[in-house]
């Protein structure tokens, strides 16, 4: 075989190679494609429903729970934290929840399914700081006596009451929001799926 025979089955080898090379390359473009739409098991549980234990949870104590990444508050109200519920309604800015997000479940008086037990998202709807619990009755740097225990958000003053409702004249525009939960017992609530109609 010449030089320049060897020098062309060597280029014939070469060109094939890079061929099978270049196949392999397109299969591993592909991988990510592929993994984005089937979520990993990872994904899937981050959107996952969560369930939470509320049986040691005592009259005025609060949990913070994450769901998809943002916290939750459940709160077990006192009988005197339900009654302010009626007693703040004057000063809120959508007292029926009209304008705010929430299942049609909980479009009530106690923004609950069992008005002992509130679920909130735990992210102000002024601008997504976590707001803070407050439950003391007439707490002085929330306004003396007019405070009949809610939240708090530092960032800019907006104040909620115990179902989350937005007080009147604060940067927040609605109520806290909802998501969507349910009992599994009465001891356990979903969060993150719908009690049935
Ligand atoms: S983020 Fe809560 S008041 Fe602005």
């Amino acid at each position: 075989m010449s030089k320049s025979g060897v020098n062309e089955e060597r280029r014939r080898v070469l060109t094939a190679m890079t061929s099978v090379v270049g196949a392999a390359g397109v299969v591993g473009a592909a991988v990510p494609f592929v993994g984005s739409w089937n979520p990993s098991a990872k994904a899937k549980a981050a959107g996952a429903p969560v369930e939470v234990n509320i049986g040691k949870l005592e009259p005025g104590q609060m949990i913070t729970v994450e769901w998809r990444g943002k916290p939750v508050f459940v709160v077990r109200r006192t009988p005197e934290a339900i009654a302010s519920l009626e007693k703040v309604e004057p000063t809120l800015r959508d007292p029926d929840s009209e304008k705010s997000i929430q299942p049609d479940y909980v479009k009530n008086k106690a923004r609950a399914i069992k008005e002992e037990i509130v679920v909130l998202l735990g992210l102000c709807t002024h601008l997504g700081c976590a707001p803070t619990y407050r439950p003391e009755v007439g707490a002085e740097d929330l306004g003396g006596s007019e405070w009949l225990g809610g939240f708090f958000c530092r960032c800019h003053g907006s104040k909620f009451d115990l179902a989350g409702r937005v007080m009147a004249g604060v940067p927040a525009p609605t109520n806290l929001e909802i998501p969507p939960y349910k009992y599994l017992s009465d001891d356990v609530l979903l969060i993150g799926e719908d009690q049935e109609a």
